[in-house]
């Protein structure tokens, strides 16, 4: 039975400059080169959603958004087409520019920094009646992962529409660029599964589990993992995932009896780490929207990511599902 992964969030156009070294405040660098992708996390998420998919259409990946009325949105627009998903639910802003991204990479690591520009991703607020268009024109059983991140103004109210009105959906939430408004007990106990970074599992912890004692191990991060999960929703999946950058990431749930590492892939030659986060998450939750474990998802989604950061460019550097495969050796 085909599955659809909704993902409701940003597009962006990155402009990417490739830097030995990033300035300093009030520094002047030359530079390596430039180039331009496309990108946003609720972009990249769509498209890692329908690549990291196998092309027998099992799961179809849905995107819900905003581009502006210029040609960035046109190549945002097409960059989803082109990978085979559903634009019917991106609008075009008349009058407002594309969401844009600035991003400084250094050469040497292919470590990121980012600001982000809104433009149209600032307009995606849907109310009430195009939820309920969007969500009850799907069969429930069709519908059971929606994917969420932080890049847009209307997260809190995604999430309390579709567990309000469509509890058996799997709420798959990124808390990236981290804000703090966003992190509440209310909020938190509507997710059913979360990918967090240690550094923002941590802020989540001062403010949730202000009497969590943080020690910096491997044996700190899973207590984390394991308090973390308490917070969110107690049906449905259960489930959290701390990533830990370069080393890897911790994942688990109810079912588990302490939650699990899983080491990354070596990499010699690290070329742009850009949407391989979200590399990871679309390859995570198109696993589980197929029925896999958590355990081979999270192996899988591991894979992708390696091959992500040997790419330039956050959307066209996520691999297909074929590739994985390979790279698995299945
Ligand atoms: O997660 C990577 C993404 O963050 C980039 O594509 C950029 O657009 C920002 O949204």
């Amino acid at each position: 039975m085909s599955k659809t992964v909704t993902i409701i969030g940003s597009l962006n156009y990155d402009l990417v400059t490739f830097t030995k070294k990033v300035p300093k405040a009030g520094e002047t660098i030359q530079a390596n080169s430039f180039e331009t992708h496309m990108g946003g996390k609720g972009l990249n998420e769509a498209v890692a959603v329908a690549r990291l998919s196998p092309p027998s259409g099992h799961v179809q990946s849905r995107m819900i958004g905003c581009v502006g009325a210029d040609d960035f949105g046109k190549s945002l627009r097409q960059c989803l087409v082109d990978s085979g998903v559903d634009v019917s639910n991106v609008k075009t802003i008349g009058g407002e520019s594309s969401g844009v991204a600035t991003i400084l990479v250094e050469e040497e690591s292919g470590e990121n920094r980012i600001l982000i520009t809104a433009g149209a991703n600032g307009h995606l607020k849907p109310s009430d009646e195009e939820y309920k268009s969007i969500f009850e024109s799907d069969k429930e059983d069709k519908n059971e992962y929606v994917v969420l991140q932080n890049e847009y103004p209307d997260t809190a109210k995604s999430i309390s529409w579709l567990k309000t009105n469509k509890p058996s959906i799997n709420i798959a939430y990124n808390p990236s660029p981290y804000r703090p408004e966003l992190v509440t007990r209310d909020i938190w106990s509507k997710i059913d599964l979360l990918i967090v970074n240690e550094g923002e599992a941590q802020d989540v912890a001062k403010l949730l589990l202000p009497d969590l004692d943080l020690v910096d191990s491997m044996e700190g991060v899973k207590t984390l993992a394991v308090e973390i999960q308490k917070l969110l929703n107690q049906n449905n999946l259960k489930t959290v995932v701390i990533t830990l950058g370069s080393k890897g990431c911790i994942y688990y749930d109810a079912q588990l009896d302490e939650p699990q590492f899983v080491k990354s892939r070596k990499v010699d030659n690290v070329v742009d780490t850009t949407g391989a986060g979200d590399t990871f998450f679309g390859g995570l939750v198109s696993n589980l929207a197929l029925g896999k474990t958590l355990a081979q998802a999270v192996e899988f989604a591991t894979a992708a990511s390696s091959l992500a950061i040997q790419k330039k460019g956050a959307a066209e550097g996520i691999p297909e599902h074929k590739d994985v495969i390979q790279l698995l050796g299945e």
